[in-house]
């Protein structure tokens, strides 16, 4: 199979949204692995917004999330549930869109040249937190309420399969 890089820059974000899914799902067809997915998902979600940094963090100990597939520069390896937006997301459940990182109390940085942040949780199967997937980017006030509801059914792929967890 040969796909190409899709950059969807300059489309409105639900049009993005709809052909970088495509994309994901021709890739991911028959593929249950969650690192697999993962890795597929931040590369075509990182090269076709154009983010600065675009990943996973899995939850691999009850308190502790450990840096997964990623694009982008140099990530943190291991974040505390209850810290940063990351531990923030995880802990709580809940998808944490950040306008401006300085704004946000115990904001960990990995790049200076982050400016706004999503994260949204991944659930595995049973419903417990297995993930989030974190988006950064180079400028303020990226995200909103379509990121949100889109990225949040992009990763519900992964509480499908019981036996790949
Ligand atoms: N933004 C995160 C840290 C991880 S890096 O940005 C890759 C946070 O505050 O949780």
């Amino acid at each position: 199979m040969s796909e190409t890089q899709l950059d969807v820059r300059g489309i409105g974000k639900p049009d993005a949204y709809r052909i970088l899914k495509e994309q994901l799902d021709a890739c991911c067809e028959g593929v249950a692995d969650p690192i697999a997915v993962m890795a597929t998902m931040a590369c075509i979600l990182h090269h076709g917004f154009g983010h600065l940094w675009t990943g996973f963090y899995r939850r691999l100990a009850p308190t502790q999330l450990l840096v997964g597939p990623y694009q982008g520069t140099l990530g943190c390896m291991e974040i505390e549930m209850g810290r940063g937006v990351c531990g923030t997301a995880a802990l709580t459940r809940q998808t944490v869109i950040v306008p401006d990182v300085r704004l946000f109390a115990g904001h960990i940085s990995c790049d200076a040249r982050s400016m706004s942040e999503i994260v949204v949780p991944v659930f595995d199967y049973r419903g417990e937190v297995m993930a989030v997937l974190d988006i950064d980017s180079a400028e303020t006030g990226t995200f909103d309420d379509v990121d949100k509801r889109q990225l949040e059914s992009w990763v519900e792929r992964f509480a499908r399969d019981a036996s790949v967890m």
